[in-house]
């Protein structure tokens, strides 16, 4: 019988597992991907040492700054993406939130939006954070609807700070804040 996944985030139709050496290889297929890293900060080629050194070298104790997991669809368990609470600040209580849905064809299926709900709650009713946030391109306007549509608010903007394609392109800087988080889970429920 298959060994069970290190499930650690269950939702309805994937979980959030944790990321192991097996999966790295996948993962460095993604960032390097012209169509995925297109929206992404990162601009450098990513080879299987920087990988391996980025991945060995996040501190893992406990109290990590990082905290990066593994997207996994039920169906057939196929690993579809990434996510991570970066800059994990534990003293101000606040962190920066991303994703890679790496696989292009899982893209506007709701699958990104379904895991940042288990992140957010995760971080605020597990690791007690007062305030989440995410820095997006201003052209990525999937990302800003997915997290717009989970609760963070476009709180500014950093103007022409990221040079892409020829052209200066703005960041934009969101965030959710605890109760903020409360008041539409019990809108949920109501
Ligand atoms: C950004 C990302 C994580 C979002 O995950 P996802 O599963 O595709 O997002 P969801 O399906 O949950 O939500 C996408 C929403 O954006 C909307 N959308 C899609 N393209 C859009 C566009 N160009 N402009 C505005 N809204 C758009 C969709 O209609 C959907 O909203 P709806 O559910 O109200 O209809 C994923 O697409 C991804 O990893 N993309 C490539 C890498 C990336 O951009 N990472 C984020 C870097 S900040």
């Amino acid at each position: 019988m298959a060994e069970k996944p290190a499930l650690f985030l269950d939702g309805k139709r994937l979980y959030l597992r944790t990321l192991e050496v097996g999966d790295l290889d996948r993962a460095r297929r993604w960032m390097n991907d012209p169509e995925v890293r297109r929206y992404l900060l990162c601009r450098v080629p990513i080879d299987e040492v920087s990988e391996r050194t980025w991945f060995d070298g996040r501190n893992r104790g406990p109290f990590p700054t990082d905290i990066v997991l593994a997207i996994v669809l039920k169906r057939g368990h196929r690993h579809i993406g990434s996510t991570g609470i970066h800059q994990i600040n534990w003293i101000d209580r606040h962190a920066t939130t991303g994703a890679v849905i790496g696989e292009a064809d899982c893209w506007n299926r709701g699958y990104g939006s379904e895991a940042k709900a288990l992140v957010l709650r995760y971080c605020f009713e597990t690791l007690g954070l007062h305030r989440v946030c995410s820095a997006v391109l201003a052209t990525n306007g999937r990302s800003l609807a997915y997290l717009k549509k989970s609760g963070y608010r476009e709180e500014g903007r950093f103007r022409e700070h990221t040079f892409r394609d020829g052209g200066w392109i703005d960041e934009v800087r969101l965030s959710i804040l605890a109760d903020e988080w409360q008041a539409l889970e019990k809108k949920k429920k109501r």
